[in-house]
This record gives C-alpha cells, structure tokens and sequence, in this order.
C-alpha cells in the first residue's frame, strides 16, 4: 500500500498537469491573457507549470475521481474541501495557479490567484502532511542548482518568476513577509549567502529586519536590496529591465550599512535625545562585528553622523561586548 505522503504528490501532480491544460484550453484564454499581460512568456509559463483553475469548482474533482483517487486522499492534499452541506468541491477556483515543488521536485502544494481585486488575492494550500508554508522556499527546486552561492530571497511568486525570466537562476520566495527559523536553514542548507529583496512597503521593510537578524544569527552572509520607489522586485525588473535590478544587486547594503540606513531614518540626529538612541543602537550592532577594519570604518562613519569622538564610540561598544561574555 503507498504511503499517504506519496498518493499526495501524486495527485498534486496531476492537479498540476490539470491545470496546465486547462490554461492553454479556450476555457483558459482570459487567465493566459493575464499572464502574458504581466509579461510571462510561455517558456516561463512551463517552467513554472503555471496553470488555471476551472471556474466550476468541480472539474478536478471529476477528473481525478475518474482516475480512481479517492475523496479522502484529495480532502489531505488541500485539492478539494467539503461544504457545510457534506459535498465536495475544489477547493481552487477561476485562479491563476502557481505550483510549489519542494528540493526533490514533489509537487507539495499550490498559490492561485484572483485576476481581479477579489480577496484573497492568494489562496495557499492549508496545511497538510507535505505542506508547511513555514518551510517551504517557493522556487527551491531550481534555486539550489545554481552554481552561484547565494540565494536572492523576495516575498512572492511573481517576483521569483519575474527575476527567473529575466535571466536570475538563484530566486526563492518565502510566500509572504513571515520568514521563519525553518526557511532560513533550507537557505543554509545550501547556500552561505543571502541578498533579501523584499517589497520596498512598510511590511517588506519590517519584515527585512526581522528577516535579517534570523539569517544573520545561522550565520549566513546577508545583503539587503532595496527596491525604489516603493515597488516589489517583479514591478522593477518589468519596468527598469534586468540591467538595472543587476545594478542594484551590485550595491546591495551589508546588515550594519542597512541597519544604519534605517535609524538615520526613523531618528532625527539634529536632535540629542535620538542621537543618544543612534549611538547606543549603532554600538550594539558594531558589538557583534568581528572585523576589526570593518569596525573601525563604520566607528568613524558614526563620529561623523553623531558628532562625538571615536574613542567614546569605542568605550560604548567594549560595554555591550562585555555584555555578551
Ligand atoms: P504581495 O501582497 O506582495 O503580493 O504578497 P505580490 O506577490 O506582489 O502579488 P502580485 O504581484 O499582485 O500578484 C507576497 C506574497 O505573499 C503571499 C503570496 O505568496 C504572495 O506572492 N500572499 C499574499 C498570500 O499567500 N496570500 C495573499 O492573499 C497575499
Ligand atoms: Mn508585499
Ligand atoms: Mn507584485
Ligand atoms: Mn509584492
Ligand atoms: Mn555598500
């Protein structure tokens, strides 16, 4: 008798060939017109094993039923729910569908989105016995073959496929802002560095602090992107070209040049009382930097910023390096 886990990828499989299909059938037409209108090309489009969803919501249901799968086994892979009234349905509908396929190319689960403004814009496989969105790196499957040692790490589906078509073979999306403990060691796993390029919003702003202080703590070499004007990485590259996104991760900010970055942001230094905060916070980020040159020209950079001698910065930081013996 298979395994659970097996039939899952079995018929997630097939749902994934289902819904390709069914894209380049005349029921697809509006949904590939999506594609294209966002600028993937049917090369990517196969790549990704991007597809569409029936609008019925009982299409796969049919087809896979007609194979002989069982109800149940479709209810554990997320493809169909039940109703409140005891019928089954797909649980995917009139949605473009983004596949997500694992490090050993198991289909684990699906995104599939809206092609208007209805909410969800994104609905996710719930969590089954192969998916956890906390551990799942959308792109994984190609990412880990590239020969570069690092991975650029962006928020969503469309921004990965948008820098792979581009010319990028080392892009993984963390499915959202919430990056976990778990995606940061299938980053290390395979790779020493990481360039986060997430949304240039509020919420991709936080999230790239709290995404950097986990990398950086599995000891991982971290970079940050920023993305102008507000836009996600997918807008850019579409906009600006692949020239200008290289440029960009040609002069992507180290952690402490990016955490400096952000307090002269959200501290005004003509004021004492943020300046004291800029100092302090500074300190304790320049604390844990091993280097001693790289050390040295961040304590001059900050005399400068905050006005006051490099040798009270250096007493500063010894206070917080004692802290942590
Ligand atoms: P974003 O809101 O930044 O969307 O969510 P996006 O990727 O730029 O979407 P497009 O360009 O409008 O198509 C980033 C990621 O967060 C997850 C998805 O993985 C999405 O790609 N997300 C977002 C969800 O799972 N559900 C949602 O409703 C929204
Ligand atoms: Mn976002
Ligand atoms: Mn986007
Ligand atoms: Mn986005
Ligand atoms: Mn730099």
């Amino acid at each position: 008798k298979k395994k659970l886990k097996d039939e899952i990828y079995e018929v997630n499989r097939l749902a994934a060939l289902f819904y390709h299909r069914y894209l380049y059938s005349k029921f697809g037409q509006a949904a590939l017109k999506y594609l294209y209108d966002r600028g993937i090309d049917d090369i990517t489009i196969k790549r990704f094993g991007l597809g569409f969803s029936p609008p019925s919501g009982l299409e796969l249901l049919k087809y896979l039923k007609r194979r002989n799968y069982n109800t149940d086994v479709l209810v554990s892979a997320g493809l169909v729910s039940k109703s409140s009234t005891g019928s089954y349905y797909d649980r995917f509908k009139n949605r473009v569908m983004f596949p997500i396929i694992d490090e050993k190319n198991n289909v684990i689960g699906f995104g599939g989105r809206v092609m208007d403004d209805a909410k969800p814009k994104y609905l996710n496989t719930p969590e089954t016995v192969v998916f956890k969105k906390g551990k799942t790196l959308y792109g994984i499957n190609y990412a880990k073959k590239s020969k570069e040692d690092m991975f650029i790490i962006v928020e969503g589906y469309m921004d990965a496929i948008a820098l792979y078509q581009s010319g990028l073979d080392n892009v993984v999306a963390s499915l959202g802002t919430a990056l976990t403990l778990e995606q940061g060691r299938l980053i290390k796993k395979y790779k020493n560095t990481v360039v986060i390029s997430y949304d240039a919003d509020e919420a991709g702003i936080e999230a790239t602090m709290r995404g950097l202080n986990l990398l950086d703590e599995l000891d991982l070499n971290v970079n940050i992107l920023t993305v102008p004007n507000g836009k996600d990485p997918d807008e850019y590259v579409r906009k600006e070209g692949f020239d200008a996104f290289k440029k960009l991760l040609e002069k992507t900010d180290t952690l402490i040049e990016y955490k400096i970055k952000k307090y002269k942001q959200d501290l005004d230094l003509e004021k004492p009382s943020d300046r004291i905060k800029y100092i302090k916070k500074v300190c304790k980020d320049l604390a844990t930097v091993k280097d001693e040159v790289k050390r040295d020209v961040y304590i001059s950079i900050v005399s400068e910023d905050a006005e006051i001698p490099e040798n009270t910065i250096r007493a500063e930081i010894d206070q917080f390096v004692k802290g942590f013996l």
